[in-house]
């Protein structure tokens, strides 16, 4: 039997029940429905399929926040596809070296991740698994869009901002130097857009904050699509979809996401936690001294975060799981949450520990995967240098 068929076996296995549930229900046929008025008024109704296309950073051992705001929802995706739907995932490894990189961590955390997707439960044989630095493709084309990018729209991203502010741990960021901007980081939306359109995608799943790179990336494919005519469009404008109401906060400080920049540890749950980590890192949670439990996040956001993140592990709406705490106290939640984040991670953080170790395994996938990803844009790449004219 192949290392491809052991993982799939296995995998569901060692799936705790929130992940499991995710694996067991039924598929459910649900490619998104595009609705166009005929001629004669009557509406047809059409079923086209998806080209899904998301990356991520490989800059870590993923925390809570990364695992409900997007994995989870990776997979749900997968879980939820009609069979003729796309789903092409990527660890993308030229956005991390917009910022300082130890190439020795790199390199392992470049596989560690590749461990954590297939961990987590997306399937190679499903969804295109591979490293964006395997597909030359993205850098050709991230060059091509760079010479249709006007300056002043980057100038006006203000993830770069941000993202400069954070690794330089500013309190906000009025206080970035621009002198520490490099080029990379600055066009670093535009290398997104070349993710995403060289594989014709129509729908990205991303959080809130990347908003404003899905509306650079839908103007870059129109100006091209404009500049560079043929029999048709050759790129679909993407649309976001916003994978998660879960935006997890940290918990030393909620007024902020959690983050792997933070320097304070108990701010953020890993995968590879121990119980005993997770159990005290959720106690020492930052919440407030009002007795009784409610959902209130303008108010009180340390509970509110609390309770969203147990509504995540267990899928049920914050509202309904808030009641249930209406009389309880603090101590009741975290120990309740403890156990549901424990009850969420313990699976996948078995299924990581022992994929991280099977190098040869990994290896296999990442070939395969960068070989179909290459196979999709080649033709793509092949219509965008006929239409620029280099050929
Ligand atoms: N910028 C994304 C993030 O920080 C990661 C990313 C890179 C991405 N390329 C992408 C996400 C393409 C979606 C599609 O989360």
């Amino acid at each position: 039997m192949s290392l491809f068929h052991q993982h799939l076996r296995r995998a569901p296995a060692v799936l705790s029940s929130a992940w499991r549930s995710l694996h067991s229900r039924q598929t459910v046929a649900r490619s998104i429905t595009t609705t166009s008025v005929a001629q004669n008024g009557s509406q047809e109704v059409r079923a086209r399929p998806r080209v899904v296309f998301s990356g991520i950073q490989p800059t870590g051992i993923p925390h809570l926040g990364n695992l409900l705001g997007a994995l989870l929802n990776w997979v749900k995706l997968q879980r939820d596809a009609s069979p003729e739907d796309q789903l092409i995932y990527s660890i993308v490894g030229w956005h991390a070296l917009t910022l300082p990189q130890d190439p020795k961590a790199l390199s392992v955390a470049r596989r560690d991740m590749l461990a954590v997707l297939l961990a987590v439960g997306l399937d190679p044989n499903r969804s295109v698994i591979f490293h964006q630095d395997e597909n030359p493709h993205h850098a050709e084309l991230a060059w091509i869009l760079n010479c249709i990018t006007p300056m002043g729209k980057l100038r006006r991203m203000t993830t770069w901002k941000s993202r400069l502010a954070a690794s330089r741990n500013a309190r906000d960021d009025s206080e970035v130097d621009e002198s520490l901007l490099n080029a990379g980081l600055f066009t670093y939306p535009v290398l997104q857009a070349a993710d995403i359109l060289a594989y014709r995608a129509t729908h990205v799943p991303v959080g809130e904050d990347q908003q404003q790179h899905i509306e650079l990336c839908r103007d870059l494919a129109e100006s091209f699509n404009r500049t560079f005519k043929g029999k048709r469009a050759l790129f679909p404008l993407p649309q976001h979809v916003i994978t998660s109401s879960c935006r997890v906060l940290s918990l030393r400080d909620p007024s902020s996401k959690m983050s792997k920049s933070s320097p304070d540890l108990n701010s953020r749950i890993l995968l590879t936690d121990t119980p005993a980590q997770v159990r005290s890192k959720i106690r020492s949670a930052v919440t407030d001294s009002t007795l009784g439990i409610t959902y209130d996040p303008e108010t009180r956001p340390g509970a509110a975060n609390l309770l969203s993140i147990l509504a995540a592990c267990t899928d049920e709406d914050v509202q309904v799981v808030a009641a249930r705490y209406a009389d309880k106290g603090h101590g009741d939640l975290k120990g309740d949450v403890a156990e549901a984040v424990e009850e969420l991670i313990k699976g996948p953080r078995a299924e990581f520990e022992r994929l991280r170790q099977e190098t040869a395994y990994l290896e296999e996938v990442a070939k395969k995967g960068a070989e179909k990803a290459r196979a999709l844009t080649e033709p793509v790449m092949k219509e965008v240098r006929t239409r620029i004219g280099l050929v």
